[in-house]
């Protein structure tokens, strides 16, 4: 049997080339077979049709056309982002270039644990990683693989800073991966300040950081997942340094309309934070993983430093070799800084800062479309992108249950969030592309299924 061609090396994107006609080929037919933003059906038929396209997993002899076969189920059975109703999450829809840019991390492989395995990729994450840190006013950041990485890597450059003592304060609103990273690391139970409208209440804030012996590490959310909200941050800072407490601002979701020239002023506040979360495969367009964690201070990260000879010998540092390993807990990494690069550098700050406010602007739309139809309730304006809604008079098991309906006959992906003692309906708005229609579209199908689904 002969060697199956590479990805890499002289021949490689020769013998990529129609390897790639046939995986564009089987996202068309297999986006086809689907017709909507998620295979109808349930988990029940998805499995089986999954099922019976794989059929041997691991045959004796191999399939020269598995990777049609497995391409096109994948997508058939796909929930699209780029689908107009494809609304529930902060999945986004990736950018073509940022797609077609990771083919090429890919296909190289760079694995940026030492210089040897990623010259380009490392000199490369230099650059990108100090220019986004310097948007957000800070000095140095670290690719991670999202906001749980960031909000875990931020939780143990506190503890390595004040100590196994440290107790971290968070908003009820806050991220789940927070207090689970303060788990992880054998911090003390965590305390929670309360969010009565969905942020951070700084007034109580200010009471527990009193009450309360430090060392204190507040979290508070630039974007909250339910809502989109942004806690006070310029007050909260301002309690942070009263009570000489560490301060970290989980941005996963807000953190990009720091490129909008209409919106950057909601972070106002965002630089006074030691270590921010970013992630841009939520407002940023990226294929997953991309998340960012940013540090005002670079010293922060020599706690991150750890040698293992074969990947940053004493001696090959001296010589002038970069030491990458304290840039990450993982090893082997691979190089989502190429995707991030070519997406700043395409788009600029004025084609991302553009996009965030065309989803804020749907947002807005669907928002005052909701609020105009008496058949609808409206949580509240949106912050973000993210819409609260329900149909009225619809009790909570009626909403969960027009959810569920909806996701299993495959005609729209909404999510759900619970705010103020309900249980709403939540329209997450990140793709660019939506039309007007589609959003009028979205009501009608929600109040089509609500008056004609199971009960
Ligand atoms: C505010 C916030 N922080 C952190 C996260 C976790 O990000 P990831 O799923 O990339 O780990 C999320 C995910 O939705 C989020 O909304």
């Amino acid at each position: 049997m002969s060697t199956p061609p590479l990805a890499s090396g002289p021949q490689g994107p020769d013998r990529l080339e129609p390897l790639l006609d046939t995986v564009l080929d089987a996202l068309r037919t297999g986006a086809r077979a689907r017709g909507g933003p998620l295979p109808p059906g349930g988990p029940d038929a998805v499995t089986a049709r999954v099922r019976d396209a794989v059929g041997d997993v691991l045959p004796e002899r191999g399939d020269p056309d598995a990777l049609r076969t497995l391409v096109h189920a994948f997508t058939e059975g796909a929930a699209d982002p780029a689908h107009p109703l494809c609304t529930a999450h902060l999945h986004c829809p990736p950018l073509a270039v940022a797609a077609a840019a990771d083919l090429a991390a890919t296909a190289l492989n760079p694995s940026l644990d030492s210089w040897d395995q990623a010259p380009a990729a490392s000199a490369l994450e230099t650059l990108v990683t100090r220019a986004l840190a310097r948007e957000a006013g800070h000095a140095d950041a670290l690719v991670t693989t999202g906001g749980t990485e960031s909000n875990h890597l931020a939780l143990l450059l506190a503890r390595e800073e004040h100590g196994r003592c440290l107790r971290l304060v968070h908003g009820t609103n806050a991220h789940h991966s927070l207090p689970r990273a303060a788990w992880l690391l054998g911090l003390p139970r965590p305390v929670t300040v309360p969010a009565p409208d969905g942020t951070l209440d700084p007034g109580a804030l200010d009471a527990i950081l009193t009450r309360l012996p430090g060392p204190h590490l507040v979290a508070a959310t630039a974007g909250t997942t339910d809502t989109g909200g942004i806690d006070p941050l310029p007050e909260i800072a301002a309690r942070c340094t009263a009570h000489g407490a560490r301060l970290h601002i989980d941005a996963a979701y807000g953190g990009p309309l720091l490129f909008s020239d209409r919106h950057r002023h909601r972070l106002t506040g965002l630089d006074a934070a030691h270590t921010i979360t970013l992630d841009l495969h939520k407002l940023g367009w990226q294929p997953v993983p991309a998340g960012l964690l940013t540090v005002r201070d670079a010293d922060d990260l020599t706690a991150l430093r750890h040698h293992a000879d074969y990947l940053n010998a004493h001696d090959d540092t001296e010589a002038g070799l970069p030491d990458l390993l304290g840039r990450s807990l993982r090893t082997t990494r691979r190089a989502d800084v190429l995707k991030l690069a070519v997406t700043l550098k395409t788009l600029g700050r004025t084609g991302l800062g553009a996009l965030v406010d065309q989803v804020c602007a749907h947002a807005r739309a669907f928002a005052a479309l909701v609020h105009d139809d008496p058949r609808f309730d409206l949580h509240r304006r949106p912050v973000i992108s993210t819409v609260l809604f329900r149909p009225a008079g619809a009790d909570d098991t009626a909403v969960a249950t027009l959810r569920r309906h909806l996701l299993t006959t495959g005609r729209a992906v909404l999510g759900r969030a619970r705010a103020d003692g309900r249980l709403w309906l939540k329209a997450t708005l990140l793709n660019p592309a939506t039309h007007p229609d589609d959003l009028a579209g979205l009501l009608h199908l929600v109040h089509q299924a609500h008056t004609e689904g199971p009960r």
